[in-house]
């Protein structure tokens, strides 16, 4: 009997995440001796605080390698209590706290937790790009909403409200973003939560770069100012890009505790606790000095600096100034319908094929983030590195026509 080897449908259309492709061809590349600028990279170059690998390393010697409680230790769960309390004015218990195996376990267990089939999630463009396929696998619909680079990609509030229907269940939001690193001002975050709560919907708030600022502001999110949105709000964060522990994966979710009641739910049947020793390190991390983080953030605003002034300057490319995270998104539109030899720039994908052939610079299209217009550069590597990129990328970008 023939076998088709049969899948489910909603792995058919599942694309794997964009980013993680183009940093791993980067890398393959790089193994296999190719001389490779990545500008792709979606995580700080920095190693890990040597306090949290100690905290790590002490776990192990002690023993601290058995199952924890599903939703995290409890000194982990009261160090983000404590943050989101210092940070946010706002008090979490400890059930309207999970910590899982990565910020982005966290932002899938809540999509399965509040998304029945047919639910809509409004989803700003240019978006982390696992924002709709998260929707997609829990049953939901992605609904986009267009933001533009001239308002520095902020909300506009009546195409927001035009797009909320009966089946609306959440909005999500990421301030610091990734890709184009604006940060939403108080006035826009104060009016998202009143429209959630007058409209009755979740406002996800993905705060993986909320400390990542070089405005000389801390994180902010709608329960920081405006209190009364506090049952309609979701906090999603993690110590992975703020500590440089990725690989670490430890991530969290706090807000209304039926919603983490339901998350931890999930994570009981499907991978039980995050590990046993990052808990121990995430904590390290968020209980103890800071100055780390003070001075990865010093290095990225430099490096930020360095790279927008420099991009201006080449003749095509407009870029916005970002507040935050570690990601230019220049709009590099006007290079398109142009080409060399056998490259015809259609779009961000051909130009990005071509940055990585012609330039050996790897960087991510727009398109993965929603957004043909725009490419993303990563600056999540040293001075050296990016300042080689840019004028590779600006002798390859002068050789179309
Ligand atoms: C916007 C955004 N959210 C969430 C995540 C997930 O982070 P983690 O590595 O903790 O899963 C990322 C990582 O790239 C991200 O950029």
């Amino acid at each position: 009997m023939s076998w088709s080897t049969p899948l489910a449908e909603r792995v058919i259309n599942l694309k794997p995440s964009p980013t993680l492709a183009v940093d791993a061809k980067a890398k393959a590349l790089k193994a296999q001796g190719a001389d490779i600028i990545n500008l792709s990279a979606g995580e700080p170059d920095f190693d890990t605080p040597g306090h949290i690998k100690d905290a790590a390393i002490v776990a192990i010697k002690e023993g601290f390698t058995k199952y924890t409680p599903v939703a995290g230790i409890v000194e982990l769960r009261q160090a983000i209590i404590d943050k989101l309390k210092r940070d946010y004015s706002t008090e979490y218990g400890l059930d309207e706290v999970v910590v899982s195996t990565g910020g982005k376990q966290g932002l899938y267990n809540c999509f399965q937790a509040i998304l029945d089939p047919g639910h809509e999630v409004i989803i700003p463009v240019p978006y982390w790009v696992s924002y709709p396929a998260m929707v997609e696998l829990a049953g939901g619909r992605p609904i986009f909403l267009q933001c533009e680079a001239e308002t520095n990609f902020d909300i506009d509030l009546d195409r927001l409200s035009s797009l909320v229907t009966d089946k609306t269940r959440a909005l999500i939001i990421n301030s610091p973003s990734n890709p184009t690193g604006s940060v939403y001002s108080r006035q826009t975050l104060e009016a998202l939560a009143k429209m959630a709560v007058e409209k009755g919907f979740y406002i996800i708030t993905d705060d993986i770069y909320d400390e990542i600022r070089f405005d000389g502001q801390g994180p902010e999110n709608p329960v920081s100012v405006f209190p009364d949105a506090r049952e309609h709000v979701i906090i999603a964060n993690g110590v992975s890009k703020t500590y440089a522990m990725t690989g670490w994966r430890i991530g969290y979710l706090a807000g209304p505790q039926p919603v983490i009641k339901a998350a931890t739910k999930i994570q009981s049947q499907s991978t039980s606790n995050p590990n046993s020793i990052a808990q121990k390190a995430a904590h390290a991390a968020l209980s103890g000095p800071q100055d780390c983080v003070k001075e990865m953030v010093r290095a990225f605003k430099e490096r930020r600096d360095f790279i927008v002034e420099r991009l201006n300057k080449i003749s095509g490319i407009k870029c916005n100034t970002p507040q935050g995270a570690f990601y230019v998104f220049p709009d590099v539109s006007s290079f398109f319908g142009r080409s060399a030899g056998d490259f015809e720039i259609k779009g961000s994908l051909e130009l990005a094929d071509y940055l990585l052939e012609k330039a050996k610079v790897a960087c991510v299209p727009g398109i993965a983030f929603g957004d043909d217009r725009f490419i993303r550069f990563s600056y999540a590597t040293s001075k050296e590195q990016i300042e080689e990129g840019l004028n590779r990328l600006e002798e390859a970008l002068a050789g179309l026509s």
